[in-house]
């Protein structure tokens, strides 16, 4: 069964260059790593579950995982510390620290040993009077926790706004930043100041980019399709407000992958990773690194994948047509070339093709082009024309993930037209 057919464009609404970013010389491509909080939440019960609290082993056996298993090497480099890590108390000098139990040798410390690896170490704090876990907020102390994050080398700060008059959400995130570059220590700024402002008025994404190396926008993640596709209905809705605002040094965030958990099929799986490449956004994974199963890992290791959500235009890419329960959804990549998604967003039966071909005047398959096919099996599909017809072939909430490359036509690159005998392929992928 054919679904619809989609004229390759990139049609519709050109996003205009970023404005300037935090001009901290971090994040030029979106963040990759790991950060606690989806999966491990506010678990701070080391005495009956030691394996999964929030603690310095638990940091430390992730890292050690990261630099073992491939995730270092894929360009996973953050490991994160979210929520529920310092003490209730404050020092004598009115300094954070850590929970004595689980922290007994301290966030300095800890980020020595992440560093000894070839890693950084993120850590939480939040603008207003207390976290949204309840522990001490930094409202009264940005440049005394600035500098103490300095202090323990920490490279990474997930600024979270609870507890905070929206009023003062602005002024609030602005002087931690300026308190954060204060310390000469280059530390990621990681902001949630769009999504606690959003319910009041518009945010203004121009000062968020030129505060933060990325901001979150909309509720926080869950481990379910439902709340995976909340994120991209949201982010679609509002594609022409926050796509222009990223770029280079400054992302949108539409929160951690959550691949390799409990609550998202492997089609919904390859879903958030092709579209969490195709909207740049930063790739943190909150799962659990040391009990992943092989299909995940290879998931949220895939070069193709990683190399689209890192391309170095760092364009995020959006929604550009929905028919008949289908999403596509395109990114502009270096060089002209560009990547594709095919989300089948119908729920029910079994996979469905989709057709794509080149509409009159696109430009990167006149004369010729290469199509490769990454999700949901890498195939080369190898050069095509203006003419081309391409059907693949979509699982319910699966994705399709293509990139095009153009072949210049003065290029005297020999090539064959191999995609033509895929007849026994047909079923799974691509058809002619
Ligand atoms: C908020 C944030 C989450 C997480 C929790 C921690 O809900 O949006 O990402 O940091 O707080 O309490």
């Amino acid at each position: 069964m054919l679904g619809g057919v989609f004229l390759l464009s990139l049609l519709g609404f050109v996003p205009p260059p970023a404005a300037d970013a935090l001009d901290n010389g971090l994040a030029l491509q979106p963040t990759m790593g790991w950060l606690h909080w989806e999966r491990f939440m506010c678990n701070t019960d080391c005495d009956r579950e030691p394996d999964n609290c929030i603690s310095e082993r638990l940091f430390m056996q992730m890292a050690d995982v990261m630099v073992k298993e491939g995730w270092k090497e894929a360009g996973y480099e953050y490991v994160c510390i979210d929520d529920c890590w310092p003490s209730h108390q404050r020092d004598a000098q009115g300094r954070l620290q850590a929970d004595p139990k689980r922290f007994p040798g301290g966030i300095k410390k800890l980020a020595d040993y992440v560093h000894s690896l070839g890693l950084k170490l993120g850590i939480y704090a939040d603008v207003g009077t207390k976290t949204c876990g309840g522990y001490p907020g930094s409202l009264g102390y940005y440049e005394t926790d600035a500098q103490t994050f300095a202090d323990w080398d920490v490279d990474l700060l997930k600024f979270d706004g609870c507890y905070m008059d929206w009023t003062l959400l602005g002024e609030g995130y602005s002087n931690m930043s300026k308190a954060l570059n204060k310390t000469g220590r280059s530390i990621l700024y990681s902001c949630e100041w769009p999504l606690y402002e959003w319910p009041h008025q518009k945010p203004n994404y121009k000062a968020i980019r030129e505060t933060c190396n990325h901001w979150r926008n909309f509720d926080d993640v869950y481990d379910s399709w439902s709340s995976v596709k909340s994120i991209l209905a949201w982010t679609a809705s509002h594609q022409d407000i926050i796509v222009p605002a990223a770029g280079p040094g400054g992302w949108n965030d539409p929160d951690m992958l959550v691949i390799g958990n409990f609550g998202l099929s492997h089609d919904q799986q390859e879903s958030q990773m092709a579209l969490w490449a195709i909207m740049a956004a930063p790739l943190l994974m909150s799962n659990d690194l040391r009990d992943i199963c092989p299909r995940s890992k290879g998931l949220l290791q895939n070069r193709h994948i990683i190399a689209i959500n890192q391309d170095p235009l760092g364009n995020q890419g959006y929604l550009t047509a929905k028919m008949d329960s289908f999403q596509v959804w395109e990114k502009r990549l270096l060089a002209n070339r560009q990547a594709v998604a095919v989300l089948n967003t119908q729920e029910i039966g079994g996979a469905r093709g989709f057709l794509l071909r080149a509409a009159p005047g696109f430009k990167l398959c006149d004369p010729q082009c290469n199509v490769t096919q990454i999700l949901p099996q890498y195939k080369e599909l190898g050069v095509q024309d203006p003419h081309t017809k391409i059907v693949v072939s979509v699982n319910p909430s699966g994705t399709a993930l293509l990139t095009i490359t153009p072949i210049s036509s003065d290029s005297s690159a020999p090539y064959k037209l191999h995609w033509q005998d895929t007849s026994v392929q047909r079923k799974h992928t691509i058809t002619l």
